[in-house]
């Protein structure tokens, strides 16, 4: 319903509840309603705001606003009606709220006990006749896309003592028996014979061993492929340079882009999208230990580049900067790396946005527009020859850290060294996981950004 106007065709009751004030259709806003005639004994009214207002973040959280309450009322199945929604986007329509109420049902109960064990079993769309086949398909590639983002959620979510380096591979190897995609995973000999420097380094104190996990879905013929890279440390206690102990449980979370790309990849493998799509997720943990790298040390990296380690904290990007530069010989025509890269994100964007970096404005475009439409916004950011300036080192080329100024661009900086192709990074350190959710997340793993990857191949397919 939207705000400020009367229900048609719902009923006496339905009438009634507006007009007497009592619902107003503000987005967010729910009257159930008792002893309807018909197959329904309940209606759910679930308010959209303004018509003029009309968005498909409102719509993706009305839908999970609406499965949400179905299952508290333990219904097996509930229907939502798509009749008054603007119906020249039917397709987009059913798909965001096939999404929302996926998204709005999942949770993480698998440690507990005693888990709540009522599920809602089928949400149905329900559409005018002449629209079926368009709801059908959108509703398809929803549930898809959404399948994936639980994917995403349920591998962050997941803590360090599951969530291995090893697990994600197997994970990994999943996706591809799943799909018949390529895939290749490098042990840690396998990880040093390929001069992969940097995650060989990071690794070589943690007992779980590293592992470098390409995923191929063949898809798009002999044309040149999309990677998308996603940071893996399964956990970051910061290493030599520690962290303190406050918060630092949330650092099992710091493996978030690459699960958002092992997702992603669940929903290419499901869509069978036509295109050639390269996933790689160097995963490891950053543990302190006798064999720890240590501030002060420079490594060779993977394409030739010396960096000078000021802190061991800032790993990601030593891993990363091996990624990209291993994406060279697919000859991509676009690469986008995805990490909880910096706490200076968070300060600079909060959790509203993922911050937005590249050489190419092209592909960032086209990267935010994927993020304003699945909600999963992005907010570019610039990568001026200054931040450059800021990392230069003092007995290597480049430092790992450029001190606490512009942290998020001296970090994209840092990663744009090593990138010599159309290349974007999305920092996801305030919008991978959370302390409260909203009405189709919940506390922990969002999923960001498996959707908004999802919704660039989707792009490229166009
Ligand atoms: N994983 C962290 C970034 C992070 C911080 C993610 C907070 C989520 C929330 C990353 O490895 C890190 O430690 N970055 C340092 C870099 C600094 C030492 C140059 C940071 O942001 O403090
Ligand atoms: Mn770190
Ligand atoms: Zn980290």
């Amino acid at each position: 319903m939207y705000k400020g106007e009367s229900p048609q065709d719902l009923g006496e009751d339905a009438a009634r509840v507006v007009s007497d004030g009592d619902f107003g259709g503000k987005a967010g806003e729910t009257a159930l309603l008792y002893g309807q005639d018909g197959p329904a004994p309940r209606l759910l009214l679930v308010g959209l705001g303004e018509r003029d207002l009309f968005t498909l973040e409102k719509l993706r959280r009305a839908a999970a606003t609406a499965a949400r309450r179905a299952r508290a009322l333990k219904l097996l199945s509930a229907a939502f009606s798509l009749s008054a929604l603007p119906d020249t986007r039917m397709r987009e329509i059913a798909r965001t709220v096939a999404e929302g109420a996926r998204l709005g049902l999942y949770r993480f109960d698998r440690h507990k006990s005693a888990a709540e064990d009522h599920d809602l079993e089928t949400f149905w769309l329900v559409a005018d006749e002449g629209e079926l086949d368009e709801a059908a398909e959108g509703a398809e590639l929803g549930s898809r896309v959404a399948e994936g983002t639980v994917l995403a959620r349920d591998l962050a979510n997941e803590p360090s003592n599951v969530a291995t380096p090893e697990y994600l591979a197997q994970r990994a190897r999943a996706i591809a028996e799943k799909y018949g995609m390529e895939l290749d995973v490098l042990d840690r000999a396998g990880i040093e014979e390929e001069g992969l420097t940097g995650l060989a380094t990071v690794g070589r104190s943690a007992s779980n061993e590293p592992y470098f996990i390409v995923l191929e879905h063949r898809g798009g013929g002999d044309s040149s492929p999309i990677v998308i890279i996603g940071k893996a440390v399964t956990f970051d206690s910061g290493g030599i340079s520690i962290k303190p102990s406050a918060g630092m449980e949330d650092m099992k979370f710091d493996m978030s882009g690459g699960a958002a790309v092992l997702g992603a990849m669940e929903a290419a493998g499901a869509l069978d999208l036509p295109l050639n799509v390269v996933a790689i997720v160097p995963a490891t943990e950053n543990l302190p230990g006798g064999d720890a790298f240590k501030p002060g040390d420079v490594l060779r990296m993977h394409s030739g580049k010396t960096v000078e380690i000021v802190t061991t904290d800032a790993e990601g990007r030593l891993i990363l900067a091996d990624a990209l530069s291993y994406a060279r010989r697919y000859e991509p025509s676009a690469v986008v790396d995805c990490a909880t890269l910096t706490g200076a994100c968070v300060v600079a964007l909060g959790d509203h946005a993922s911050g937005l970096m590249g050489n190419d404005e092209d592909l960032i475009a086209e990267l935010q527009a994927a993020g304003e439409s699945t909600g999963e916004r992005a907010w570019p950011l610039p990568l001026l020859e200054e931040y450059t300036e800021q990392i230069k080192g003092d007995t290597a080329d480049i430092k790992n850290s450029g001190g606490r100024k512009g942290g998020a661009l001296t970090a994209g900086s840092f990663l744009k060294e090593f990138a010599d192709y159309p290349w974007a990074h999305l920092d996801v350190a305030g919008t991978a996981y959370g302390k409260k959710g909203n009405a189709y997340t919940t506390k922990g793993a969002t999923g960001v950004p498996a959707r908004l990857l999802v919704e660039f191949l989707l792009g490229r397919t166009r």
